[in-house]
């Protein structure tokens, strides 16, 4: 459960005044989930607001449902992408959410502020004595960083060395302290070790550990799962299901929208893709990847296994070369042939390395469970090619340039998609991958066991007890913009 009794009633008053005298009004979980809910004076204010500006109301823009322009955007419908059959090969319906438009361009900007709320409301955190802590395979660094510039407390982004340039150099611009830990996108261990070390000699330092801080999970079940849900009603034929949902665990957090759908839609499954190259979930296995926001060699302690009905293993060549097809003229001119409508075609740039990782996951999914065409499945477009530019580059120069004759074979083997590395999870199956987060969390970093019993033996207490504490969150962070307002 998030602690929501434990208060600091100075601190509290403090980042009441700040707030004031800064303009800031926080979004309740209720209108991430719902903008129409947002009063209208703030909306009217969006429209003079650049979508990545450090504004305060911003914080608005934290949801779903922004229109898709750089500036001056308000509220529409879900922001999502379903890819045809000529690319997918599939009958089945691949449907991802799109998180190029959130500010920072990736929907871990959700996360982090689920994170950030609780402590902010409470007054456990003092931006005034302590700096917020964000450690990070990528996107929720970034997300992080940035809400905390919009709520004006200072911020340590920590990630690994081996992320793109287009990450550092952004983030350098919004965070007080930039931390590069050792290797690449699987050395989440290393991130862990920072962490301790930072608690350890900065007194200033407050973590806020996305692999383990429920808001994270109760923003995607809250907040995501029910923009799936829309979606759905909207795209849907009559008898039309939901088949699924396909999403990569970095923290697990988006995880939890699979939890809503599979408690929403009768039927639904889900599933949790992961890179072949480093396949903790299918072996207990380790490894080095290039599938950039998907960290592992660890089971995040807010991944619920008694809701992940599968784990599907990517290799992480795959979306290394789909995402030359998907963006390189070559590539487009190829599909296009292929009978990909051109405005579908021109939007693949909307699906970062993860996000075509994820859409991959998605077709051997579809293919394993022998999804129909009146079957939805939904993953995650988690960010876009914005961030990984650079990797096109790199790409160019080690292997030369994009060519037709490599087109075809990209998307041959993206039509040939096998079902292989696909593990339907038995009873015992999700039990040991639970039991896993035993190595990590209790014995490395001292979580209770009790706690990992009661997130299996007493799952529905636990994660039905978290996710019932939104309301109560809502009424504090409503509370506490009245007396922000005065
Ligand atoms: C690009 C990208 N894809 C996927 C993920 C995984 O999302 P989650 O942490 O919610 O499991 C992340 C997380 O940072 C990410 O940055």
């Amino acid at each position: 459960m998030i602690d929501l009794s434990t208060t600091d009633k100075a601190a509290r008053a403090l980042n009441v005044k700040r707030c004031r005298e800064k303009g800031i009004i926080l979004p309740t979980y209720a209108q991430m989930r719902d903008p129409s809910l947002i009063p209208q004076k703030y909306k009217d204010e969006l429209g003079t607001i650049g979508l990545w500006d450090v504004h305060p109301r911003n914080l608005f823009r934290v949801n779903w449902h922004n229109e898709p322009v750089e500036k001056g955007g308000k509220f529409g419908g879900v922001n999502y992408l379903e890819l045809p059959r000529e690319l997918t090969g599939t009958k089945a319906r691949i449907v991802g959410l799109v998180g190029k438009w959130f500010p920072t361009g990736a929907h871990k900007v959700g996360a982090a502020l689920s994170c950030l709320l609780p402590e902010l409301v409470t007054g456990r955190f003092d931006p005034t004595a302590k700096k917020a802590v964000w450690p990070s395979t990528g996107n929720y660094c970034r997300g992080g960083a940035y809400i905390s510039r919009l709520l004006s407390c200072p911020s340590i982004a920590i990630l690994p060395a081996g992320m793109s340039k287009e990450r550092f150099e952004w983030l350098k611009t919004m965070a007080e302290e930039v931390i590069a830990t050792p290797g690449c996108e699987s050395n989440v261990k290393e991130i862990f070790d920072k962490c301790i070390e930072l608690e350890a000699t900065r007194p200033d330092a407050v973590i806020f550990n996305q692999f383990d801080q429920l808001p994270n999970h109760l923003w995607h079940y809250t907040v995501t799962g029910p923009a799936m849900e829309e979606v759905f009603k909207k795209i849907a034929k009559s008898g039309d299901h939901v088949g699924g949902a396909v999403l990569s665990s970095g923290s697990a957090g988006t995880l939890g929208s699979g939890s809503y759908l599979r408690e929403t839609f009768p039927g639904a499954r889900v599933a949790v893709a992961e890179a072949l190259q480093c396949p903790t979930i299918l072996e207990n296995g380790f490894g080095d990847h290039r599938i950039e926001g998907i960290g592992d060699k660890h089971i995040p302690w807010i991944h619920n296994l008694r809701d992940t009905d599968a784990a599907v293993g990517v290799d992480d060549e795959l979306p290394v070369r789909l995402i030359r097809l998907f963006n390189e003229a070559a590539g487009r001119a190829t599909l296009v042939e292929a009978g990909v409508l051109p405005e579908t075609v021109a939007k693949l740039d909307l699906l970062g390395i993860s996000g075509v990782g994820n859409l991959v996951a998605a077709i051997k999914f579809a293919k394993y469970y022998e999804l129909g065409e009146d079957e939805v499945v939904f993953t995650m477009f988690t960010d876009s090619m914005a961030m990984y530019g650079s990797r096109l580059a790199e790409m160019n120069a080690e292997r030369g340039a994009y060519t037709q004759r490599q087109a075809d074979r990209d998307l041959d083997m993206l039509m040939g998609l096998s079902v292989d590395h696909v593990l339907e999870l038995s009873q015992v199956d999700k039990r040991r991958v639970h039991q896993l987060k035993y190595f990590t969390w209790v014995e490395q970093l001292g979580k209770g066991v009790d706690e990992l019993r009661a997130q299996w033996n007493g799952h529905r207490e636990y994660w039905g007890g978290l996710r019932s504490q939104v309301g109560a969150l809502d009424a504090m962070i409503e509370e506490f913009n009245a007396e922000v307002l005065g």
